[in-house]
């Protein structure tokens, strides 16, 4: 299994690997072999490299965690998880924006933290000093800029530099548009979403001064913007000089910056299937009593189910004793699964 540099780079091969389970060692590997704009990176910053890696496999754990439900689960240790970011269906959308947006949230909170010597806190200093007036919460108090900021914009580039390279123009112009699309979309997920965060200073509590910053949205809640994107993706094909995108079907207004786009259906991933990538959902469990995806009729596309019962170890009975130990019994525990047949 390799992972996706090497896909993230050369658009024919996109699936050389995928990019998102990848060790920074590796990615550069990979890449100094297919050269270009990447191996270029991996020269010269190894360590936000490095980012870029922990922010893919931060991408794709939430994937997972948005599609747990779902029959394609965004299991990614199979090269079946490499057949879907070749495709251009809805998942393959996903996958783009939340990497990409991964990775810009990676790196903007290595910059926070100091990890990197190429970027730190944002610098507020040349921002626009705020009227006292007009400022976030209470009306009339004075407030500055202060505290440490996220960089946004630095991740946004670096993600832009990392993400985009692969998906040069060239023979398939119609998919690398898509790509180059989704992957803004996910960014954008992060970066115009920026709350602010404020403190009080002033004799016990006054808050006679407040010094403010930005701080990034948790990336759960990038997640949850991006599957609500995703639900609702526009289907677009390429227009007749192969450079722009048109909405297909009645959709009355063309995709936004933020909308995923996709081009083709996605299969049903109800059977295993090596050629979409579908692994089938034989064997999932299931809700028996839930309406929604996650219900045993949907899961498992008709097919039915059976109930099995498991028993799980727990922790039970835990003490806390002084101090400071906590104590606990192992206790069985019976549960029931329904499993798609
Ligand atoms: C995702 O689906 C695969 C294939 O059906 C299954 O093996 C795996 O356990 C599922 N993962 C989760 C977290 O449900
Ligand atoms: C199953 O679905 C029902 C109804 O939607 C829900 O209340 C319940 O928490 C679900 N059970 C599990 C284990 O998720």
């Amino acid at each position: 299994m390799g992972a996706g540099f090497a896909l993230l780079a050369v658009p024919s091969c996109r699936a050389v690997g995928s990019p998102l389970v990848m060790d920074p060692n590796s990615i550069c590997r990979k890449t100094k072999r297919l050269a270009g704009k990447q191996a270029e990176l991996c020269q010269l910053e190894p360590e936000i490299v490095q980012e870029v890696a922990k922010g893919t496999k931060l991408g794709v754990r939430e994937c997972q965690y948005q599609f747990r439900f779902r029959r394609w689960n965004c299991t990614s240790h199979s090269k079946y998880f490499g057949k879907i970011l070749q495709q251009d269906i809805r998942e393959t959308a996903f996958v783009y924006a939340i990497t990409a947006a991964g990775v810009s949230h990676a790196i903007t909170q290595a910059c926070s933290m100091g990890e990197l010597l190429q970027c730190s806190c944002e610098l507020t200093r040349s921002r626009a000093p705020p009227s006292p007036t007009a400022g976030p919460g209470t009306e009339g108090t004075a407030w500055e800029w202060g505290g440490c900021g996220d960089d946004v914009q630095f991740g946004y580039e670096k993600s832009q530099q990392f993400m985009d390279a692969k998906s040069k123009k060239g023979k398939n112009d119609i998919r690398a548009l898509i790509d180059l699309h989704n992957n803004e979309a996910g960014r954008l997920a992060v970066r115009s979403y920026m709350r602010t965060e404020c403190k009080c200073h002033g004799l016990s509590g006054s808050c006679t001064l407040r010094t403010c910053w930005r701080k990034m949205p948790h990336f759960r809640e990038v997640g949850d913007r991006l599957l609500e994107r995703f639900n609702g993706a526009f289907k677009v094909m390429g227009g007749n000089d192969g450079k722009t995108l048109i909405p297909v079907g009645d959709n009355i207004k063309p995709p936004d910056k933020q909308d995923l786009i996709y081009s083709a259906d996605s299969p049903d991933f109800c059977s295993a299937n090596r050629k979409t990538g579908s692994l089938g959902t034989r064997g999932r469990v299931c809700n028996s009593t839930a309406m929604d995806t996650s219900g045993c009729d949907l899961l498992c596309c008709g097919r039915g189910h059976r109930d099995e019962t498991v028993v799980l170890e727990e922790n039970c009975l835990c003490r806390f004793h002084w101090c400071c130990v906590v104590q606990c019994r192992k206790c069985s525990v019976r549960q029931e699964l329904s499993l798609c047949v």
